[in-house]
């Protein structure tokens, strides 16, 4: 199953919690990107060195612990800092090298064929599993988008205020959208979801019941 749709919408929380009622694994490929962008700036590799950004794409090695409730990279524990709007935003730009992207679609391809996946990210139902069997574009509005993630950063315990965290969110956004390579668009087979003032277990099960609608209770589907 692929989930993708802008930073904010909804889809790690809603994926996390379809992945577990179905009993399938989690990926959460925008840590992925995070996870490059942060050994790139640890190490001093430029946002703009396409070559060595490539090569360290291709090196990582990305693990996901704990139903993805952890991030290992080359054997570091990440899952924390790669949350801060710093490497969000240097994720966004890491993304829209085409050699980065090769090697995290490899890897992810490799993920999704050996088990049954709920993966989210900006091209999965484009690019990544073209063929999934349930695709959803979460979407919401720039205010609620923007609230969500304030509310976020404030319970991670970051100052951070509305206008900046509105100026963060829709700049990553239009460079998600209009990047050559796998830009953010809405696959023509999925589904569309606007998650603006819809609980989070209005959503979870608006999206279940897609998920029975096109497999037999979610038994028997690859992604
Ligand atoms: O979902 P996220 O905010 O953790 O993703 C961080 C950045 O990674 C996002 O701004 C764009 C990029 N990304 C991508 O290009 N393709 C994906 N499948 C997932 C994330």
């Amino acid at each position: 199953m692929a989930i993708d749709g802008p930073a904010g919408a909804g889809k790690s929380t809603i994926a996390r919690r379809v992945a577990g009622k179905l009993g399938i694994l989690y990926i959460d490929s925008g840590a992925m990107y995070r996870a490059v962008a942060y050994w790139a700036r640890k190490i001093g590799v430029a946002l703009d060195d396409m070559h060595r950004l490539e090569q360290l794409a291709g090196e990582a090695e990305i693990e996901f612990r704990d139903g993805s409730a952890r991030v290992v990279l080359n054997g570091e524990d990440v899952t924390e800092v790669i949350r801060t709007p710093e490497i969000g935003e240097a994720a966004s730009k890491v993304a829209t090298v085409p050699g980065v992207r090769r090697a995290l679609v490899d890897k992810q391809r490799a993920m999704g064929e050996a088990t049954s996946v709920v993966m989210e990210g900006r091209d999965i139902g484009t690019v990544v599993f073209p063929a999934a069997d349930v695709k959803i574009f979460l979407d919401a509005s720039a205010e609620a988008r923007a609230g969500r993630r304030l509310r976020e950063l404030n319970e991670r315990g970051e100052a951070v205020n509305a206008s900046q965290v509105e100026g963060e969110i829709s700049e990553r956004d239009s460079r998600d959208r209009s990047r050559a390579e796998s830009p953010l668009v809405q696959a023509p087979d999925a589904v569309y979801l606007d998650s603006s003032g819809r609980s989070i277990e209005e959503v979870e099960e608006l999206v279940l019941k897609l998920v029975r609608e096109r497999t037999s209770n979610g038994k028997g589907f690859r992604h």
